[in-house]
């Protein structure tokens, strides 16, 4: 297929590119490089030796994207292009409503204008707000506990209306647990901007001595250490999911967590890194974090029930990588 990667610059976006190269698709990326750099694409060339063309392109801006469509003949689009900090989120909710929002329904007006009828989305097990682990599909969503959380759950319903209304269209909601991990050639993984949100890449930087200490937010939790618990998967896992979602896509709306249905904690996952990686990582214990909930993880049934997707990485394969990148850098 010929496959269009909003955001293919991007973290999942990048890895998701090997996996559909390799897959025999080819990949056409648009991103505005707000979050990632231009290096990642001739990454994914030097691993693939395979092509990928690059457009700079802020999907918000319709005309550029029509411009675009107009040149290419798309099978499908995975549209990944979207703001992710949830700090950032409460600090400026105008901007991530406005890109994540209106991102989606540019791409969405002008695939519908070419008849591109295959549309895969990134969302996040963030939609699930405060349900209890582990999230099901058919659970009613609640509240999510920051703008970026609401701007997934608000992508998720405009894509529903739309699928509604065009007969023929497919749609379908990847819901993400916690990727972390990094290819195995180390030549492409996740690059934060300034101080890392997510757990992983602040593990990273601290057993690198870029940062003193690594911020463990709340021991106090309901968990067996007191520590967060989170479904983290491996990147490549993820990339994979995104194949077979996008070559097994039926008309209609289709929903899929993809998680591994484990659940780890933050204290956990530093032990396997300073393990497997003979590295230590100091830590402190701050406050919990406002908005961050006990335990998130998935049911991972319904992905391999229906798609024949099973992560298979462990939690000592996605340390290792995670490091042998950070070490590349
Ligand atoms: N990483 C996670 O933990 C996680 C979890 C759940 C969902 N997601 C979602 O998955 C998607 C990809 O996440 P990621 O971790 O790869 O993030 P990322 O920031 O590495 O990648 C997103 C890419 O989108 C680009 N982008 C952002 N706004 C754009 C715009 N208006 N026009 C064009 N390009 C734009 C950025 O430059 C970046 O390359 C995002 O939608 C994110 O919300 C991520």
């Amino acid at each position: 297929m010929n496959i269009l990667v909003t955001g293919g610059a991007g973290y999942i976006g990048s890895h998701t590119c090997v996996s559909l190269i390799e897959s025999g698709h080819t990949v056409t990326v648009m991103d505005n490089l707000c979050n990632s750099k231009v290096e990642t694409i001739d990454k994914i060339e030097l691993i693939t030796g395979k092509k990928v063309t690059f457009y700079n392109i802020d999907v918000t801006n319709e005309s550029e994207v029509d411009r675009i469509f107009s040149k290419h003949d798309f099978d499908a689009i995975i549209h990944f292009a979207g703001l992710k900090s949830v700090g950032e989120s409460v600090s400026k909710p105008l901007d991530y409503y406005y890109n994540n929002l209106l991102g989606t329904i540019v791409v969405c007006r002008v695939s519908l204008k070419y008849g591109v009828k295959r549309f895969v989305f990134s969302s996040s097990a963030t939609v699930y707000g405060d349900n209890e682990s582990p999230f099901v599909e058919t659970m009613k969503l609640l509240p999510a506990a920051n703008p970026y959380g609401e701007t997934k759950a608000m992508c998720e319903r405009i894509l529903m209306d739309m699928v509604k209304a065009n007969s023929g269209y497919s749609v379908t909601l990847l819901r993400y647990f916690n990727p972390i991990g990094a290819h195995e050639s180390g030549l492409i993984g996740e690059l934060p901007n300034g101080i890392p949100n997510n757990l992983m890449p602040y593990i990273t930087q601290v057993a690198k001595g870029k940062l003193e200490k690594l911020k463990i937010f709340g021991n106090d939790y309901p968990t067996a250490d007191g520590t967060g618990v989170r479904d983290y998967i491996h990147v490549m896992d993820l990339a994979e999911g995104h194949v077979v979602a996008v070559e097994k896509m039926k008309d209609g709306l289709q929903i899929y967590n993809l998680g591994t249905g484990k659940g780890t904690s933050v204290l956990q996952l530093v032990n396997v890194f300073e393990e497997v990686n003979g590295i230590r990582v100091p830590y402190e214990i701050t406050d919990r974090r406002p908005g961050d909930i006990a335990e998130c993880y998935a049911d991972a049934g319904k992905a391999e029930s229906e798609l024949g997707w099973k992560a298979r990485q462990t939690i000592r394969d996605m340390v290792r990588d995670s490091w042998r990148f950070e070490q590349n850098l």
